[in-house]
C-alpha cells in the first residue's frame, strides 16, 4: 500500500513539474486529486486496513494529499499571474492615439432663424400655422385676391410672380401672407399664428435677391385688437431676436392687407444709428412690414370687421439672419459651401 502511494506521489510530481500553463495544471489536479482519482480511491480503501495500519497510511495519504495540494496552489499562481500579464501586455490601448474625427453637421442658418423666430413667438401665444393652410404653390385667389391686392397690380405681373403653365391662375407663392385668408376661411377668431416658409419671386438674383427667400407671416384676429398690440409684440420681438433693447422705428407704409400699414426699422446694429455701409448711412435698418388687416380682408373670409380687428406682419428670414450676422451675399444661403455653412 505505501509503494503505491509513493508511486503516485512520484508520478504528481512529476506531472505538476511538467505542467507549463493553466490548463495543463488543471489536468493534473484533476487526474491526482479529484474524486475519482486513484489517490481518492485509495482513501476509499482504508476501510479495509488493520486499526494498526489505518492511522499510518491516513496520516501518510493526508500528508501527501496537502503536498500536492499546495504545489498545484503555487504553481497556479505563478501561471496565473504570468498569463494574465501576457493578456493585458496583447491587450493594451494607446491612450495617446489620436480619437477617429466623426464629422457633425449643422443646422443651416436659414433654419436656425426660423425655429429662433418660431421660439419666440411661440412664447407671445403665437402657434404655428398648419402646413395645408401655408402652400407653396397656390392660386392667385389667396396668394393676391382675398389679400385685397387689385387686379391691376404691378406684384401680379409675370415680371414679378412665377404663373404655371397650365394657365389656372396657379402661383408659386409670391409671399407667406397667402397663409393668412386660409387660416381665416378655417377657423374662427381668436386667431393667433405664425406661417414661415418658402416663397417666390421672379427676381434677377444679385447680393441682395433671389429668387427664392423665406418668409415669416404672422397674423393675431380679436376683438379689441389694436395698434398698440401690434408695438408691444414687434417690439418685443426685435428685443429677443437681436439681443437687446434697441431703438426701433414704425414708418408708415403701404400693403393692399393691411390699413394703416407700417415698416419696422431697427437701429443700425453694425454702427449703432451712426451711420455706416450696411444701413446705408441712414442709421436704421428695415426689418419688417406690419399693419392692421384691412377690413375688406376679414369681410372676404366671412369675419365681421365690426366685431373684430387684427394685425398682420411679414418678414424676410435672410434678411434678418443676414442683419444678425453680418453676411453680405444673400446667395451664400443657396451654395451649400461647407466652409460658410460649418460657421453657424
Ligand atoms: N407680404 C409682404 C411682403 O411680402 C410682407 C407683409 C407686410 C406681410 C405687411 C404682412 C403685412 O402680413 O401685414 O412684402
Amino acid at each position: 500500500m505505501e509503494n503505491k502511494i509513493n508511486e503516485i506521489r512520484n508520478n504528481a510530481l512529476a506531472a505538476i513539474e511538467k505542467a507549463d500553463d493553466l490548463k495543463s495544471l488543471e489536468a493534473v489536479k484533476n487526474e491526482f486529486l479529484s474524486r475519482n482519482s486513484e489517490f481518492n480511491n485509495l482513501k476509499k480503501g482504508m476501510k479495509d486496513l488493520t486499526p494498526e495500519q489505518k492511522p499510518v497510511i491516513g496520516a501518510l495519504l493526508n500528508k501527501i494529499s496537502i503536498e500536492l495540494s499546495k504545489l498545484i496552489e503555487e504553481k497556479n499562481e505563478i501561471f496565473y499571474k504570468k498569463e494574465l500579464n501576457e493578456r493585458l501586455l496583447k491587450e493594451k490601448i494607446d491612450i495617446t492615439l489620436d480619437g477617429k474625427y466623426i464629422p457633425i453637421g449643422h443646422v443651416h442658418p436659414l433654419t436656425q432663424t426660423i425655429n429662433e423666430i418660431t421660439t419666440i413667438f411661440n412664447h407671445l401665444g403665437f402657434s404655428l400655422v398648419e402646413p395645408k393652410y401655408s402652400p407653396e404653390v397656390e392660386v392667385e385667389k389667396f396668394n393676391f385676391d382675398l389679400l385685397n391686392v387689385p387686379k391691376e397690380h404691378p406684384a401680379r405681373d409675370v415680371q414679378d410672380t412665377f404663373y404655371c403653365e397650365n394657365g389656372d391662375n396657379v402661383v408659386l407663392r409670391s409671399q407667406t401672407s397667402n397663409s393668412q385668408a386660409r387660416q381665416m376661411l378655417n377657423s374662427k377668431p381668436p386667431i393667433k399664428v405664425i406661417s414661415p416658409g418658402r416663397v417666390y419671386r421672379n427676381e434677377s438674383v444679385s447680393a441682395r435677391k433671389n429668387n427664392l427667400f423665406h418668409q415669416i407671416e404672422g397674423l393675431y384676429v380679436d376683438k379689441n385688437v389694436t395698434m398698440a398690440h401690434l408695438k408691444g409684440v414687434l417690439n418685443e420681438f426685435t428685443r429677443l431676436y437681436f439681443g437687446q433693447s434697441r431703438p426701433t422705428r414704425f414708418r408708415s407704409s403701404f400693403f393692399p392687407f393691411t390699413e394703416p400699414s407700417v415698416e419696422i426699422d431697427v437701429q443700425c446694429i453694425m454702427c449703432q444709428g451712426e451711420g455706416c455701409p450696411v444701413c446705408s448711412h441712414t442709421g436704421w435698418l428695415e426689418i419688417l412690414g406690419a399693419g392692421m388687416v384691412d377690413p375688406n380682408v376679414l369681410r372676404d373670409v366671412g369675419i365681421d370687421p365690426n366685431v373684430y380687428s387684427g394685425f398682420a406682419f411679414g418678414m424676410g428670414v435672410e434678411r434678418l439672419t443676414m442683419l444678425k450676422y453680418a453676411i453680405d451675399d444673400i446667395r451664400l444661403f443657396f451654395n451649400d459651401d461647407v466652409r460658410f455653412l460649418k460657421q453657424f
